[in-house]
C-alpha cells in the first residue's frame, strides 16, 4: 500500500473492523485514491473490494485447513515424478482430478517402502485442500492412539466425529506396528463410520491378505476391508525404492 493515501474515515475504519472486512480495510485508503483518479465506475470500485475480501478469506481458510490436517512433511502432485514411478499416468490424473474424493470413495496404497506412497497421500491431500475439501493426515499408529485416548475417557464416539469432519481421511504406514484387538476395533469403528460418507486415503506396504498379520482378530479385518474395498481405487507401488536410488545417485556425484 502507498503511504500517502489518506486514511479512512473513522467510522469506515471501525464499521470494516468490527464487520471483519480486514482486506477491504486494508486496501481501501489506496483503492479510494486510485478509483477517484482513474475516475472508477461505482460497481468497479465495489467488485474490487469484494474480491479482495473474498480471495484472503479464501486463502486464510485454506491456511486453517492446512495446519488441521496435520501432514507431517509437505509433498506436492507437482513433484511426484509420474514417469519414475509404477503409478499409471491415467490412475495419476484420475486421483488427482479428486473426483473420488467427491464421490467418497476410498484410495489404498499398497508397495514396498520408498515408492511413493506417503508423498502421493500427502500430496493428494495439499490438493483436496487447494480444491477446498477438509483432511485429515494419521499414521496408522497415531489414529489408533487418538481413539485410545477418546477410550480413556469415554468420549470415542465424540472422537470419530471430529475426525469425520474431515472430508477426506488419510491413513499411512498401516501394518508398520501390529495393532492389538481393542486398537484394531476401534480402526474398525473409524473405517464403518466412514464409509460411503467420507473419504478414506490409506497406504499400507501389505496387500490385503497379508493383513492378518498386523490385524488380530481375523472377522474384524474381514468387516474391515469389505468396507474399505467396497468403493475403491487400489494403486499398487512398486520397484526399487526411491530412498535406495537417491543414496546411490547421491553416492556417485
Ligand atoms: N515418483 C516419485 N517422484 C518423486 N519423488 C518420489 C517419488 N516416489 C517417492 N519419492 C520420494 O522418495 C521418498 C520416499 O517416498 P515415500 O516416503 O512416499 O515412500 P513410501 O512408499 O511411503 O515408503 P514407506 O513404506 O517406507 O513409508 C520421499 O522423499 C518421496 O518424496
Ligand atoms: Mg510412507
Amino acid at each position: 500500500m502507498s503511504t500517502d493515501a489518506p486514511a479512512l474515515p473513522p467510522d469506515l475504519e471501525a464499521g470494516l473492523r468490527r464487520l471483519r472486512l480486514r482486506a477491504m480495510r486494508a486496501l481501501s485508503p489506496e483503492l479510494l485514491v486510485t478509483a477517484k483518479t482513474q475516475r472508477w465506475k461505482p460497481e468497479e470500485f465495489l467488485r474490487t473490494l469484494i474480491e479482495a475480501e473474498i480471495a484472503s478469506r479464501d486463502a486464510s481458510n485454506a491456511a486453517n485447513r492446512l495446519k488441521a490436517a496435520s501432514f507431517p512433511v509437505t509433498k506436492t502432485l507437482e513433484e511426484f515424478d509420474v514417469a519414475a514411478s509404477s503409478v499409471k499416468s491415467a490412475t495419476f490424473d484420475y486421483l488427482s482430478g479428486l473426483e473420488w474424493v467427491r464421490a467418497k470413495e476410498n484410495l489404498c496404497l499398497v508397495g514396498p517402502a520408498g515408492t511413493g506412497k506417503s508423498h502421493l497421500l500427502v500430496a493428494l491431500g495439499h490438493q483436496a485442500i487447494e480444491a477446498g475439501f477438509k483432511v485429515r493426515y494419521f499414521s496408522a499408529v497415531e489414529l489408533v492412539e487418538t481413539l485410545y485416548r477418546g477410550l480413556a475417557d469415554n468420549s470415542v464416539g465424540r472422537v470419530l466425529e471430529g475426525i469425520l469432519k474431515a472430508d477426506l481421511i488419510l491413513i499411512d504406514e498401516i501394518g508398520f506396528a501390529p495393532m492389538d484387538n481393542t486398537g484394531a476395533q476401534l480402526f474398525f469403528r473409524l473405517v464403518a463410520a466412514a464409509y460411503e460418507r467420507r473419504s478414506l486415503g490409506i497406504a499400507s506396504h501389505w496387500p490385503f491378505e497379508e493383513w492378518g498379520r498386523f490385524l488380530p482378530d481375523h472377522s474384524t479385518a474381514v468387516s474391515l476391508l469389505d468396507r474399505l474395498l467396497h468403493h475403491n481405487v487400489l494403486v499398487v507401488t512398486e520397484g526399487e525404492s526411491f530412498r535406495m536410488k537417491e543414496a546411490r545417485e547421491g553416492r556417485k556425484t
